[in-house]
């Protein structure tokens, strides 16, 4: 179906978050990673057409090289009297080259998406290392070094003065661990307001999610459907199918729904932000429905617990440093910080 025969949603009906600094975040927003299948405008239309159509949270990065497209369809929008600023959610995220320059790259991104402030801006990973855009998933940059308290806090410092500014309104974290909040937690003036990482049915992070929440940091999950569709290069043999699962699928059989819409609803119902990615009128828009529509029961809440099987789809292993043992060592799992 086109996105001119889809009814919209009212977004008042849309419930909301509210964050350490007052701020209410709608509970689902709009992922716009194209990854190697959609262009950057065709990522755009979507992002406008889910606007008219009453998302009002919009999930950026840098690094997905899309924001000048999307910058182009926020302000069409808002001159086309479909919304004001002040009723979008945009979140942006400062890519791993540019934590020497947190300021600059925010600038950037600012100018390029049209807006004069961000509601929320995130170190996209703990580390400076990086990869060049599509890299191969052995691709290693020589540059890579483990997480470094100081370096952490140095890019967090910025972070902190961009609110000062006025520039970003929140700020927050992403694929962090409970190690590494730990090391930093009483260095940082202004805490996290979100922690964006990766949560679906098969990999639940209930530990780093109960941490998140009571440190009053709000989980926003990545990945909500598994990414069915994401790059060959971050598939191995082992990983999960969300939308395989049998558990999932009995779910979305009862309410007569695609598996999708039942990893969006466990999402909402259990407390994260998920932000799903589709530029199909009837994905995304199933999707925002899940949030006000059919919930899932609560014996289906426990049930879905059964789903977890510790499947990490975004390993990160392009992150890895010289002389790292393998992408695990990312992810501090045995609670000290990997060097
Ligand atoms: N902070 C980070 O490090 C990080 C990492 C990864 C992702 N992200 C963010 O998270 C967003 C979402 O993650 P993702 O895009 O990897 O994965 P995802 O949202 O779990 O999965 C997206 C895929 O699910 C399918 N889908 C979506 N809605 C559907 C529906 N209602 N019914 C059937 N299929 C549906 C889409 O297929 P169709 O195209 O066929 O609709 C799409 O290919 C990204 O776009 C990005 O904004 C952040």
């Amino acid at each position: 179906m086109s996105s001119t025969e889809l009814k919209g949603i009212d977004p008042k009906l849309i419930p909301t978050k509210k964050l350490r600094s007052g701020d209410q975040i709608p509970v689902v927003g709009l992922g716009t990673f194209g990854s190697d299948r959609f262009s950057h405008d065709e990522v755009a239309a979507a992002v406008k057409d889910a606007i008219r159509l009453g998302y009002r949270h919009i999930d950026c990065a840098a690094v997905y090289s899309n924001e000048k497209q999307i910058g182009k369809a926020i302000t069409e929008v808002i001159a086309e009297g479909v919304v004001t600023r002040e009723e979008l959610w945009i979140t942006g995220k400062v890519w791993n080259d540019r934590h020497r320059e947190v300021k600059q790259a925010c600038q950037e991104s600012l100018d390029d998406l049209g807006l004069d402030y961000l509601d929320l801006y995130l170190v996209h990973w703990p580390f400076p290392n990086y990869h060049a855009p599509g890299c191969d998933g052995d691709a290693r940059n020589p540059d890579s070094k483990p997480f470094r308290v100081e370096e952490f806090m140095h890019t967090w410092t910025q972070m902190e003065e961009l609110v000062a500014e006025g520039k970003v309104k929140n700020i927050g974290t992403s694929n962090m661990t409970i190690a590494k909040f730990d090391a930093v937690w009483g260095l940082m003036t202004i805490k996290p307001a979100v922690n964006e990482m990766e949560l679906h049915p098969c990999f639940q992070q209930q530990e780093l999610f109960d941490y998140c929440v009571s440190k009053e940091i709000q989980p926003v999950g990545f990945c909500p459907i598994g990414s069915p569709n994401r790059p060959d290069r971050d598939k191995t043999e082992d990983d999960a199918v969300d939308i395989e699962n049998p558990i999932v699928q009995k779910i979305a059989k009862r309410l007569n729904v695609h598996p999708a819409v039942v990893c969006i609803k466990w999402a909402v119902q259990r407390g994260q932000i998920p932000i799903p990615f589709s530029v199909r009128p009837n994905g995304y828009m199933s999707n925002l429905e899940s949030a006000i529509k059919d919930p899932i029961t609560d014996e289906e809440m426990e049930e879905l617990k059964n789903a977890e099987c510790n499947s990490r789809l975004i390993k990160g292993q392009v992150f890895l440093w010289e002389g790292a043992k393998g992408w695990e060592d990312l992810w501090d799992l045995d609670g000290t910080i990997a060097q």
